[in-house]
């Protein structure tokens, strides 16, 4: 629906040159003052790391672990880059106390992390497994022990595949109910030691990548009105999750989403397109952000959707909305630079140049001012308080150097400049609370298989050797200073 939307907005584009050049010197001049940082970030500023469970855990088939539709689909000829699957990945099942002093040596004090839903009940629902929940113990009381804030993730996209066999995973709202379940005894269980818990990992890639465009698990095509109640489904399972944990959390127990919304670029920071750009974003997030933070879909949404719209019910939106303590953002490019347009939507999303620069992943654009707009967006359109960013990171070649080291200095280019504007969004008050780097360490990147490394440590997948880069000197240091450097 969205690429949709965008080549449409693309078609109107013409009229740009039409800004008004004095507006732009105006504005620049006052751009340039907002430019002028304090130098670091806020006191109590939280650096953290991130991962997730299928991506380093490995161990699939140990103590009563029940199969995940990623198992299935890493198993299934032709879906991976380099024919890899995660049986084994980092092997972070048994060397979680070596990957924690990873952590350590970084000076970081948070880490997020996820639990994998076919190791806690096999089977999606019914009978939890309670070797399954010992790992995360385990893991919790290793964090505790070095000082490091522990921040879970529920879903990062590991369904049970017996859920997928069942119901079509999350083509029913019974996967939306089995969440809730799952999310509830989680919290029952662990929330006297994790105290911040993020529901669904990315709900707009899982829809798309595993609904729409089938590259990612299940590796599903559906028409546009199935596609949609999917996106129903997962807002509305976030939104029983919330209320789960906040049932059965202990007091002090905080949830919210980690989402990574569609980021809206003014190309040029005028008043007009700001304000174009702020309408962008709540359009072009209308499935999830916006209808988790206001508990409606947008009249342009559904008027874009028309009989594709999804079937809900007024109860579903109140559920949706259910009341959540952060926000969390996973940024890692700028999807659109937008441009105030004398159209029916008042904004129009400029085409890429070829030449536009990525990382080593193809989609990965560099667009450092994506870490600031979109964190400020958020907290203006939402009246958010209280907001994470819960990955930001970059894939690079990380060939060894001749004296072994591995010298990604592309990657710390990208992080500083990323968090350069990270400083910007907090100098002026944003109310970003912690940042979580993608990732601690190279791991398996989904459908590329260990293709692309994302890792302050590089990891060598025969042996397990965990190696730190430069990126991770880099980081230690930004971290002990609390400033970009
Ligand atoms: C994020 C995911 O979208 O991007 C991570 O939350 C993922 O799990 C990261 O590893 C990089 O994506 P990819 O597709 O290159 O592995």
């Amino acid at each position: 629906m969205f690429n949709r939307l965008s080549r449409r907005h693309f078609a109107r584009i013409a009229g740009w040159s039409a800004l008004g050049l004095s507006t732009i010197s105006a504005e620049s001049a006052q751009a340039d003052s907002r430019r002028s940082l304090p130098s670091g970030f806020p006191r109590n500023f939280l650096w953290g790391t991130a991962t997730s469970a299928y991506q380093i855990e490995g161990a699939v088939n140990e103590d009563g672990r029940g199969p995940s539709i990623w198992d299935r689909f890493a198993h299934t000829d032709g879906k991976i880059g380099d024919h890899s699957t995660a049986d084994v990945a980092n092997d972070h099942y048994h060397r979680y106390k070596e990957d924690v002093q990873l952590i350590k040596a970084l000076g970081a004090k948070a880490y997020r992390f996820s639990i994998a839903w076919p190791r806690v009940f096999p089977e999606g629902t019914g009978s939890p497994n309670p070797k399954g929940l010992d790992f995360y113990d385990r893991l919790l009381d290793e964090l505790l022990a070095n000082g490091i804030e522990p921040f879970a993730t529920l879903y990062h996209w590991d369904l049970p595949q017996a859920l997928q066999d069942r119901f079509g995973g999350w083509m029913s709202r019974d996967t939306s109910k089995a969440f809730a379940d799952y999310a509830g005894y989680v919290a029952a269980h662990l929330s006297d030691r994790v105290k911040k818990i993020f529901t669904i990992n990315e709900c707009h890639r899982l829809v798309y990548s595993g609904y729409g465009a089938g590259i990612d698990a299940p590796g599903l095509s559906l028409p546009p009105q199935e596609l949609n109640q999917v996106m129903h489904h997962v807002a509305l399972g976030h939104g029983l999750a919330a209320q789960a944990v906040r049932a059965h959390g202990r007091t002090g127990t905080r949830v919210g989403p980690a989402e990574n919304l569609v980021v809206c670029i003014p190309a040029i920071e005028t008043p007009a397109n700001i304000r174009a750009t702020e309408i962008a974003t709540r359009e072009l997030n209308a499935g999830y952000l916006t209808v988790i933070l206001e508990g409606k879909y947008t009249d342009g949404f559904l008027a874009y959707a028309g009989k594709n719209a999804p079937k809900y019910t007024a109860e579903d939106l109140k559920v949706i909305s259910s009341p959540i303590d952060f926000v969390g953002l996973n940024i890692y490019l700028p999807h659109h630079y937008v441009v105030a347009a004398d159209n029916k939507s008042g904004f129009s999303l400029l085409p890429f140049p070829s030449t536009f620069p990525h990382m080593e992943s193809d989609w990965l654009k560099i667009g450092p001012e994506a870490m600031y707009w979109a964190p400020r967006q958020v907290a203006k359109l939402w009246n958010v308080k209280s907001i994470y960013i819960t990955e930001n990171g970059a894939s690079a070649s990380d060939q060894p150097a001749a004296d072994g080291n591995i010298y990604d200095l592309d990657r710390i280019m990208y992080l500083r400049n990323y968090l350069t504007q990270l400083q910007r969004a907090t100098s002026e008050g944003v109310p970003v609370r912690g940042y979580f780097l993608w990732s601690l360490m190279d791991n398996f990147e989904w459908t590329d298989g260990f293709e692309k490394r994302f890792g302050l440590y590089r990891v060598d997948f025969k042996t397990q050797r965990r190696t730190p880069k430069l990126s991770a000197s880099f980081y230690r240091e930004v971290i002990e200073r609390n400033k970009v450097v």
